[in-house]
């Protein structure tokens, strides 16, 4: 496994492996790697496919009161995990590298980003798609991995590539969670072990909304009181949203009639934590 941080670095590997009739798969990620960030790596790894992981702590999606400074980082340990898990090359490019001179062109996806993590980061979503964007013209993946723990930019990063005709394939992958069904994240280190423990009930009251939907509960104003009120009872957390839309375009309505996404914002002390589950119904 091969970690450069140069563009024209990457561009030459790729097309090299493209000529060998390899597809090549692409794994964006801000590092810090956990067995979810994994996980992506293990169904990007199909036979004859080359497997290209980008580490980038992108700073044009972190607000300016945000954790772009303190966002935690470690290389020598993600090249461990990632070459164990497959991975073929890492890009691991300076900030310089990738933002040269003063950006004046930025990619973004109308309407998706108006919601839930985009009410609350504005301009985050921008930042990633414009660095995912560039990540794709650089990298030129067949197909392209995204977690579920970020549902939201899921979609948008779909809507982008059909938007503007990027020839890539993207791929969601289910989230990856502790024992006690915390989601893995790699800001779950800033938390202390007391919100550790209180951080379950995250997990706990989206289980709640799902098996009261299966019950057959259809009013999404019950459901996210039902679920703000056992987040406010059980924890210290502090909600930024808690919020039912619709999982395939982030629309509202008042009653439940199509698959659903149920996503939560929740600060723990100055961490914030993310969750959804996708139910059909
Ligand atoms: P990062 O937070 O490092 O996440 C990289 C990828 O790993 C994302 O697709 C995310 O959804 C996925 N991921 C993180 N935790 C996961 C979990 N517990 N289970 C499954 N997948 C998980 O998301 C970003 O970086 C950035 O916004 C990026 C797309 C790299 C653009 O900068």
């Amino acid at each position: 496994m091969e970690i450069v941080e140069k563009i024209s670095e990457v561009r030459e590997i790729t097309a090299e492996m493209r000529r060998k009739g390899l597809k090549i798969a692409l794994v964006p990620t801000m590092g810090y790697l956990h067995q979810g960030h994994l996980a992506l790596v293990k169904q990007a790894k199909q036979e004859g496919t080359f497997v290209v992981m980008s580490i980038f702590v992108n700073p044009i999606q972190f607000g300016p009161n945000e954790d772009f400074s303190r966002y935690p980082r470690d290389l020598e340990h993600d090249a461990q995990l990632a070459r164990e898990a497959g991975v073929d090359l890492i890009f691991h490019p300076a900030v310089e590298e990738m933002y040269p001179q003063k950006n004046r062109t930025t990619v973004q996806v109308s309407e998706l980003g108006n919601a839930l993590c985009g009410l609350s980061r504005p301009g985050h979503f921008n930042g990633v798609t414009t660095v995912v964007s560039k990540l794709f013209h650089i990298v030129q993946p067949d197909r392209a991995y995204f977690g579920q723990k970020d549902y939201q930019q899921y979609l948008i990063v779909r809507q982008m590539v059909r938007d503007l005709n990027f020839p890539i394939e993207v791929i969601p992958v289910p989230i990856v969670r502790e024992a006690d069904g915390l989601a893995l994240s790699s800001r779950n280190v800033f938390l202390t072990p007391e919100q550790r423990q209180e951080a379950v009930v995250l997990s706990q009251s989206l289980i709640e909304a799902e098996t009261l939907i299966r019950q057959g509960e259809r009013s999404v104003a019950r459901i996210e009181d039902k679920i703000r009120e056992k987040i406010t009872t059980q924890s210290s957390g502090i909600i930024d949203y808690v919020e039912v839309r619709s999982a395939e375009n982030l629309e509202k309505s008042a009653t439940i009639n199509e698959p659903v996404l149920i996503a939560l914002a929740v600060k723990f002390g100055t961490t914030r934590l993310i969750d959804n589950y996708v139910v059909e119904v």
